[in-house]
């Protein structure tokens, strides 16, 4: 891929980028909707993510290409305005610039950029975030300015919630930053507090896309946000974290049904990440498998981010042999399951699981056999 993004930037600005950059998507390993609510989350890097390839230009001119659109966008560098339609993948490189200034550094002034991307869309991975880390490395290394990794990933976020206007947590962002091969990146939101955690060897990553997508999905995502926000309030807290399994009991009768059952999910939620911490270390897969579609039957009954098709596939994956558990990955509303296995889960059995949902659905998932990678870095 190196050499790909280095050919394509000589192909589209005649010259040999200075600096080339890559950063992972991620698999949410549980912890649904816990992060902006301040809780805990468990996550891995993969080994499929963005690659970014820059050079500096004295005149101000912002070149923007990406393989996504394969179209080149030409901004001067005092704009910076929300770009809509196809170039709007833009807004994640013009976020990262925005940001910059809040965390006490410069933005780069005018350069030519190329972005290319190996990881599926729609399906949950988090491209935006590693687009995100991705161009906040470029930027600075053209503009010789050093950051550390925690702040490379509020940059990220920064310019998602800021500029990209979705009011997401840090769990994209801090996986992508903070991902380590064979490992879980384990987040304490508060703080926040990034640790990693070893992954037991006979664990394997399958993810079954649907490419299904609600069409409201970033509103969906903002009212849950809205509404956990409200739940906390209404509990006396600043955020859920605060409240306990008990407090929420107590106070179901105050609640509206919606607000109790969303608290209800991100409170219980926060306690099954924290038990997969403890019982992954003693490698005991079946206990995470079972935390992990316990933590998907709590978004499709409390939290309400399910749909028919990601149920169906949780369902089928089941009872499948070799399965230790499944859940819906992400946001919700659409997009990918993960099953976490053992090594004896092979393409065929996926592909059993793919029938299945191609007899019902009439449309095939896409199936992939995840590894886990390393966080963002220069190259
Ligand atoms: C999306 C957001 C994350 C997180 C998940 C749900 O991926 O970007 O911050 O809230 O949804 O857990």
């Amino acid at each position: 891929m190196k050499q790909k993004i280095a050919a394509l930037f000589q192909q589209v600005h005649g010259r040999e980028p200075a600096v080339i950059t890559r950063a992972p998507g991620r698999i949410e390993f549980i912890g649904n909707h816990t992060d902006y609510n301040g809780g805990t989350v468990l996550g891995a890097s993969i080994d499929r993510g963005v690659w970014v390839a820059i050079a500096p230009r004295e005149d101000g001119q912002r070149n923007f290409y990406s393989l996504f659109t394969c179209k080149m966008e030409t901004l001067d560098a005092a704009v910076s305005v929300k770009q809509v339609g196809e170039a709007s993948w833009i807004n994640y490189p013009l976020g990262v610039i925005a940001a910059l200034p809040a965390f006490g550094l410069h933005v780069p002034h005018g350069f030519d950029y190329v972005a290319m991307s190996d990881l599926p869309t729609g399906a949950g991975l988090s491209s935006s975030a590693a687009i995100e880390l991705a161009s906040g490395l470029a930027f600075l290394a053209i503009t010789g300015q050093q950051a550390d990794r925690e702040t490379l990933v509020k940059i990220g976020k920064h310019a998602e919630n800021h500029f990209v206007g979705v009011p997401c947590g840090i769990l994209d962002q801090g996986v992508s930053g903070f991902g380590k091969a064979d490992s879980l990146v384990f987040i304490d939101c508060r703080g926040p507090r990034f640790d990693t955690v070893p992954l037991p060897a006979d664990a394997h990553f399958w993810i079954f896309n649907t490419h299904t997508k609600h069409a409201l999905v970033d509103g969906l995502y903002a009212a849950r946000h809205r509404e956990c926000m409200e739940a906390a309030k209404a509990l006396g807290v600043s955020l859920l974290v605060e409240a306990t399994p008990a407090k929420v009991e107590g106070a179901k009768g105050s609640l509206s049904a919606d607000a109790y059952k969303r608290a209800k999910h991100v409170v219980e939620e926060i306690g099954r990440v924290d038990e997969a911490v403890k019982v992954l270390e003693k490698g005991d897969l079946p206990a995470v498998g079972t935390l992990l579609t316990a933590s998907h039957r709590s978004s499709q009954h409390l939290f309400g981010n399910s749909t028919e098709e990601l149920d169906f596939l949780v369902d089928t994956l089941a009872g499948e042999a070799n399965v230790y558990g499944a859940r819906l990955t992400g946001g919700g509303f659409g997009g990918a399951v993960m099953a976490l296995t053992n090594a004896a889960f092979d393409d065929a059995q996926a592909q059993v699981v793919a029938d299945a949902y191609a007899r019902k659905y009439g449309a095939r998932p896409d199936v992939l056999h995840m590894r886990t990678g390393d966080g963002a870095q220069r190259l």
